[in-house]
């Protein structure tokens, strides 16, 4: 959700917010911009397209400057234009501004300024921005006390940064709602909206909350207090992420380097301290009634952590999509609100955790970056500890999370004697074994997986149908489809099929099936109800199954075999299979895999 990455320091900074906002670029990637001072002057070059080729069409590499600030946009308002792209300057080119968010009163702000004489050249919210700064710099010939009176001025989300010609060595940036924080080098500070915007600089972060301003230098920083005016100490964060894991390593792209690191981040999540986990546990046995929440994918992570809990704590705790929460949650003191967020900065998941905290809930959530507004606001925080992911399709976080999800309902279980100890063991076992697992089927089945979403590349309408815990994993491989590989896919729970849509199967509607082992007697038998009906009908099925006995050709129009697992596990690596036949589908399709069209990492916007 747009990218903002600024640094002042001694070298020439130019190469830096160029690496900079190639690392944010999965946050938006429609048009990117960079504003630099040079001999006090202030130089703007910005483009529609990618980071790296906006540098060189626009040779920005050969400006020299010691300050700068970038951005790569995701649009909200406004199209895809050069016009409309960041940073913006004020009318007298004095200063220029990048900014992530809604400034909501821009209209009321920009009416005021056209009557002023100030002339508009974009569409979007941001540009009222420069205007307000430039009007209030002339009333006070102090840039810091202009952008305090623009920022009072303001409503709405906002990450901003500026550079002024008046100061040709000092960043100004503030934050409400979106995230930013400060990276303090030796002899160079930066500004970015995430760790990824320095982290091949420094590991020292500063994160800025809301409320506070900072202005840098080369040598300084400062940090206050937006209403006080007061310095505010700041802790420094220290960054334990490794800069090279965000690298691509010599994978195509991210979406399969981070499909792969599953085993390792599965790993992760099973060597998490025991306490925190405990804790949370703890949290689950007091309420009265706990929600499980999160947005896209990770609200397919909550609806598979609901079954999760149901089935092995005897607890039914309802799944709601955060940007429902407040129209359906009843909470109060005795609730507990529980979310899982990639990013730790989801807009949508992070206003219900405030209204679940205004009405005094308890919190707690599974978040992968450390130091995010989530991980921040909540009582008791889980960091899964998958790493960077890049991609903007998540794939080994929302993995990671699932698996820390079934620890914790596998502990309530046993806090609940609702288990014994050797069946939490044994749980704990197939859990353990779950990476070896995943990582034989990756070198293993990855070729025919490939080979089976090339020759289907052409399906135009796919149906994705899991029973019970399978369902939610039908759910998320079909965004997967449909988000990377731009296929329409529809994930519904097996039994709802002969409700209505079965009415669409025929050829041009394909079935995926996540069959359970058949020691889920159960569910594998109703399973077997639905690929009945579609064969019925002359559907074509893919089975994705763990039995050899399925090798029958009239049961399944394709199937995919694995290795027999516990129930408990083979849902999760049922996921991996939805994950790697979106991406090769994708491939095939000659998608913009790492970034695909009209989306975002991290929405930080309503
Ligand atoms: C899909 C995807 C999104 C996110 C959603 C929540 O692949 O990545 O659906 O899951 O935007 O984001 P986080 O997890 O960062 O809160």
């Amino acid at each position: 959700m747009c990218g903002i990455s600024g640094a002042v320091g001694l070298k020439n900074i130019s190469e830096l917010l160029f690496e900079g906002i190639r690392n944010l670029e999965y946050r938006g990637y429609d048009s990117c911009g960079v504003a630099l001072i040079n001999k006090s002057r202030l130089l703007i070059k910005k483009d529609i397209g990618g980071v790296e080729e906006f540098y060189r069409k626009h040779n920005v590499l050969q400006h020299k400057s010691k300050i700068g600030i970038a951005h790569t946009r995701w649009a909200t308002h406004g199209k895809v234009t050069q016009e409309n792209t960041h940073p913006f300057t004020s009318r007298d080119g004095n200063f220029a501004v990048v900014h992530n968010g809604i400034i909501s009163n821009y209209r009321p702000l920009k009416a005021q300024l056209q009557k002023e004489g100030f002339k508009f050249s974009s569409e979007t919210d941001t540009e009222v921005l420069a205007h307000l700064l430039e009007k209030f710099y002339k009333r006070s010939r102090n840039v810091e006390k202009a952008f305090l009176k623009m920022l009072n001025l303001i409503e709405g989300t906002y990450a901003i940064a500026l550079i002024s010609s008046y100061l040709p060595e000092q960043i100004f940036c503030a934050k409400k709602e979106s995230p930013l924080m400060l990276g303090i080098g030796d002899e160079i500070k930066f500004v970015g909206s995430d760790f990824n915007a320095f982290i091949d600089h420094t590991k020292n972060a500063v994160i800025l909350d809301d409320g506070e301003y900072a202005i840098l230098s080369r040598d300084t920083y400062v940090v206050k207090d937006l209403l006080s005016k007061e310095e505010v100490t700041k802790p420094i964060t220290k960054i334990e992420w490794d800069s090279e894991t965000s690298k691509k390593g010599g994978y195509p792209h991210y979406m399969l380097k981070e499909i792969y690191e599953q085993p390792q981040t599965i790993s992760n999540a099973l060597d998490l301290e025991e306490s925190g986990l405990d804790e949370i546990v703890d949290l689950f046995a007091e309420s009265e009634n706990s929600y499980l929440l999160g947005v896209g994918t990770t609200f397919y992570v909550a609806k598979y952590a609901k079954y999760v809990f149901s089935k092995l704590a005897q607890e039914f705790f309802p799944s709601i999509s955060s940007d429902e929460f407040m129209a359906l949650a009843i909470v109060n003191k005795e609730s507990l609100f529980f979310c899982a967020s990639q990013s730790g900065e989801t807009f949508d998941t992070l206003s219900a955790l405030k209204h679940a905290k205004l009405k005094g809930a308890r919190t707690a959530a599974v978040v992968n970056v450390m130091g995010s507004s989530i991980a921040r606001l909540v009582d008791k925080v889980v960091l899964q500890g998958s790493g960077p992911e890049i991609c903007v399709i998540s794939t080994k976080a929302a993995l990671s999370q699932m698996v820390v999800l079934t620890v914790l309902a596998m502990k309530l279980a046993l806090k609940k004697k609702v288990i014994t100890r050797k069946i939490y063991n044994q749980h704990l076992q197939s859990l353990r074994e779950l990476p070896e697992i995943i990582q034989g089927i990756l070198n293993e089945r990855s070729g025919f997986i490939h080979r089976l979403a090339h020759k289907y590349s052409g399906t135009r309408n796919w149906l994705y149908l899991g029973r019970g815990v399978y369902y939610p994993i039908a759910l998320e491989s079909a965004l997967k489809m449909k988000e990377v590989a731009y296929v329409h896919a529809e994930g519904m729970p097996g039994g709802f099929l002969k409700h209505g849509t079965l009415a669409m199967i025929d050829d041009d509607v394909s079935s995926i099936v996540f069959v359970p082992p058949p020691e889920d007697k159960v569910l594998y038998e109703a399973t077997m109800h639905s690929v009945e009906e579609i064969r019925a009908r002359s559907g074509f099925v893919l089975g994705i199954h763990f039995t050899e006995q399925g090798k029958n050709s009239d049961l399944y129009s394709e199937e995919l075999i694995l290795p027999k697992v516990p129930p408990l596990t083979a849902p999760l690596i049922q996921l991996v299979i939805g994950q790697l036949f979106a991406y090769f589908t994708a491939t095939s399709l000659k998608r913009n895999i790492d970034k695909p069209r009209s989306l975002a990492k991290s929405v930080t916007v309503a």
